[in-house]
């Protein structure tokens, strides 16, 4: 038998009516061990899908159609490193470093969204991805604002206002394309052909199927289940794609009145199994491409940690002699 010391049972008890009052958890603050990892595997997972997530835009930098069309995406590309950034300071915070949460990404062993494994093919994917995969993520991630920990939960409020302008940005540029040429307006068609059903993937499995949801759920990490989340995507994007001049790829969609939704077809899960597993067609390319930056980037990190070190001798030093040294 196992004995739980009062002062453990009082400490859960605070944790508990804290999250009941929809109060934040904060870096300080007692939580249950499974709280923790449960959210480092969260945060982490978002965060490698940041970085991740800049190659198959970067893709298309050098070949943007504009100055104007470059320095936006150029802009997207810097705000999802950013994010990044955020989302590992957020699970520092939880005791979980840097360096082993991108040694696990870079080993397989944490995983980033499937939906950067699919290849950017055309200048239209970069509208479909603002529009679909970055409107996707706002879905996922505007009730992320109001998670039970604080840090998490204030990373995400930035982190939706860029994704706001990333949505805008890709509809933007859709659109024009829509409105353009009949070769424009098809690149764009067969763009939205490709990412439509991998964003629908991008909310997770179904509920019954999902691992961790209910445990999220209670802990108010997560306000909404993957399949809610999902049908309040279908229900936004079908007026837009309307609003475009484009269709969305599934002859099952249809309003249903009595749900007050719009119904959608099937999800082939088993290309979602097939992705997640590495058999993407771009699994290997991107994880690829990620360590050779990591290993190209040593020398930075080791001067960053080298000029650190100095500063901190002297700073010691000073303080030891009263004086200024260099
Ligand atoms: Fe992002
Ligand atoms: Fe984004």
């Amino acid at each position: 038998m196992t004995t739980i010391a009062p002062e453990e049972t009082a400490r859960e008890a605070v944790f508990d009516a804290t999250v009941a009052a929809d109060e934040r958890i904060e870096p300080r603050d007692w939580m249950p061990d499974a709280y923790r990892s449960s959210l480092v595997r969260q945060i982490a997972q978002h965060a490698h899908s940041e970085i991740i997530g800049m190659q198959p835009e970067a893709n298309w930098i050098t070949r943007a159609p504009s100055l104007r069309r470059k320095a936006i995406l150029m802009a997207k590309v810097q705000d999802e490193a950013g994010h990044g950034l955020y989302l590992y300071s957020a699970a520092e915070t939880l005791g979980a470093g840097r360096d082993e949460l991108l040694d696990k990404l870079h080993s397989g062993r944490q995983k980033y969204s499937s939906i950067f494994n699919y290849p950017t093919l055309t200048w239209a994917d970069v509208g479909a991805i603002g529009w679909l995969v970055d409107g996707a993520a706002i879905t996922n991630q505007v009730p992320l604002c109001r998670c039970s920990y604080g840090p998490y939960a204030r990373a995400m409020i930035r982190v939706c206002k860029e994704e706001s302008f990333h949505q805008r940005q890709g509809y933007e540029l859709l659109l024009t394309l829509s409105r353009g040429t009949d070769a424009q307006h098809a690149m764009a068609q067969d763009a939205v052909n490709r990412w439509w059903w991998p964003s629908l993937m991008m909310f997770g499995p179904p509920d019954d199927e999902s691992a961790h949801s209910a445990q999220s759920m209670a802990w108010k990490i997560k306000r909404h289940s993957n399949d809610e989340l999902r049908q309040r995507f279908v229900d936004i994007c079908v007026p837009q794609a309307e609003a475009l001049g484009l269709t969305l790829p599934d002859p099952d969609l249809r309003w249903n009145e009595e749900r007050g939704h719009w119904d959608f077809g099937p999800i082939d899960w088993a290309e979602f199994r097939e992705v997640l597993k590495g058999n993407g067609p771009c699994n290997e390319e991107r994880i690829g491409r990620r360590r050779r930056a990591h290993e190209e980037g040593a020398w930075v990190r080791e001067a960053a940690a080298a000029h650190a070190a100095r500063k901190a001798r002297n700073a010691a030093r000073t303080a030891g002699t009263g004086e200024a040294t260099r």
